[in-house]
């Protein structure tokens, strides 16, 4: 837990300047035919047995698509490569924002409360964040509710984490809560377990969004998207075909990419007939969970943030892993290595259609300073004299928002109800006029940037 705010600044500049850590953006990417054989000197276990468990499944019913492939060596309840680590950090396999500076979840916080305002102060505030990682970003932001509670005063507000991995799970409940929380006794309880925050809120934790509670809510997903399955596809003479996972037959224990020789539902159902690139990722599950916020901020209010590297229906191949903050095979030592492909943001504003607004993607660089990263950093290094801290913050604001670094390839993309952003209309009959303009939603309203 955070001891004061220029102390929590170092957690992980530190690592930025210890050691070998990189954003996963930050890297190259794979080729898509590439194969790499499995390291038979491995002696990891859960690798090894995840191999086993895809060969197998291989064997008994044909290769397997990209996407099965990603959801078994991702979320796998056994043996999942997000179910049994703690990836993040300078010692894990990649890093990311809210583990890099404090700063980023500071002014996700002043977001969502300036969210929850501009909807009209509502009497329940439910800050709803999927795959929070080691719980950073809920920390800081929590620690930005603590600082502004007159603001809030009123509002009954709870925290509500949807996380897969009951390792993470763990990890975010010592964060948050130190030892104030509880697994489930009832398989029937749709929070598996729950808590009180170290600032005294109600807290929850979800398999998938259908559990948590109705509610005006604030959605946050950061790098929650990128994780999510996609099914690959590449246009032939013959029409699309589906890129799937096969043995190789000429070795034992190594993976490679087919393409099967007829369409699947897949490429029939998720192909848009205008599609004019040669390879293409679907992620449905995303479309999935984007329909679950869109009917959600519809009929109950509120605002979904959604922040990851992607880009609006123009990349190709994007798929890759990463292993000890290197890229990795993404076909060698399934479950060793994190996977992961671009968001498509275009095919998520399409699945919102107009059940809710869309702003955005704006870069990451064009977000944070537009919420005030530049001012924040000042009033951090203005209270801070320790040289070696103060290069840090310095180095940690750089990643975020340098183009060259995180601050172009990372995008944020908002849901609003169409509410937000409509005039409201005041007086009655041939008295009624047009009320003020709305707020403008902060971090996407068009500031110059210097
Ligand atoms: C790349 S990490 C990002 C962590 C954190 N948001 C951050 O930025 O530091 C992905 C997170 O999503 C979780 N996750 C992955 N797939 C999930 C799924 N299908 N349902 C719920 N959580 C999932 C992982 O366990 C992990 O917490």
């Amino acid at each position: 837990m955070r001891v004061c705010p220029t102390v929590c600044a170092l957690r992980s500049a530190r690592s930025l300047l210890s050691g070998s850590a990189a954003p996963r953006c930050d890297l190259w990417r794979l080729h898509l035919n590439k194969t790499c054989p499995y390291s038979t000197s491995n002696e990891q276990a859960p690798q090894y047995s995840m191999l086993r468990h895809l060969t197998s499944k291989i064997k008994a019913t044909g290769p397997i698509s990209v996407a099965e492939y990603m959801r078994e060596v991702l979320t796998n309840p056994v043996s999942g490569y997000y179910v049994r680590n703690d990836m993040l950090g300078a010692e894990g396999d990649f890093i990311t924002s809210p583990e890099i500076s404090q700063i980023f979840g500071e002014l996700l916080g002043i977001w969502c409360i300036s969210e929850w305002m501009a909807a009209g102060r509502p009497k329940t505030l439910q800050l709803v964040e999927f795959g929070p990682g080691r719980g950073s970003l809920a920390s800081d932001i929590l620690r930005v509710f603590s600082q502004l509670k007159t603001v809030l005063s009123g509002a009954e507000v709870s925290v509500h984490l949807v996380e897969v991995s009951p390792k993470l799970s763990q990890v975010q409940a010592q964060c948050l809560t130190g030892d104030q929380s509880q697994v489930a006794t009832s398989e029937d309880d749709p929070a598996y377990r729950s808590g009180i925050t170290s600032n005294g809120l109600p807290i929850s934790w979800y398999r998938t969004i259908s559990d948590v509670p109705k509610g005006f809510s604030i959605f946050l997903a950061h790098e929650f998207f990128d994780a999510l399955p996609i099914h690959k596809f590449q246009k032939t003479e013959k029409g699309w075909r589906e890129v799937m996972v096969d043995i190789d037959p000429d070795a034992v224990d190594k993976l490679r990419f087919v393409l099967l020789p007829s369409p699947t539902l897949a490429s029939a159902a998720l192909i848009q007939a205008n599609e004019k690139r040669q390879h293409v990722e679907v992620c449905p599950d995303g479309g999935i969970v984007v329909q679950h916020l869109a009917n959600r901020i519809a009929e109950q209010g509120g605002a979904a943030l959604i922040a990851d590297y992607g880009h609006d229906g123009t990349k190709t191949d994007t798929f890759r892993g990463f292993r000890g903050h290197k890229l990795h095979d993404v076909l060698a030592d399934p479950g060793a290595a994190d996977l992961t492909a671009d968001v498509d943001f275009s095919y998520l504003r399409q699945v919102a259609g107009n059940m809710v607004a869309c702003k955005g993607p704006v870069s990451q660089r064009v977000f944070l300073k537009n919420m005030g990263i530049d001012t924040r950093l000042q009033v951090l290094l203005r209270n801070c004299t320790d040289p070696s801290t103060r290069a840090q913050l310095i180095q940690g604001y750089d990643m975020l928002v340098n183009p060259q670094k995180m601050g172009e390839r990372f995008q944020f993309l908002t849901l609003l109800h169409h509410r937000r952003l409509a005039t409201p209309e005041e007086g009655e009959g041939m008295k009624r006029r047009r009320g003020p303009a709305p707020l403008p939603v902060a971090g996407f309203s068009e500031l110059r940037l210097k």
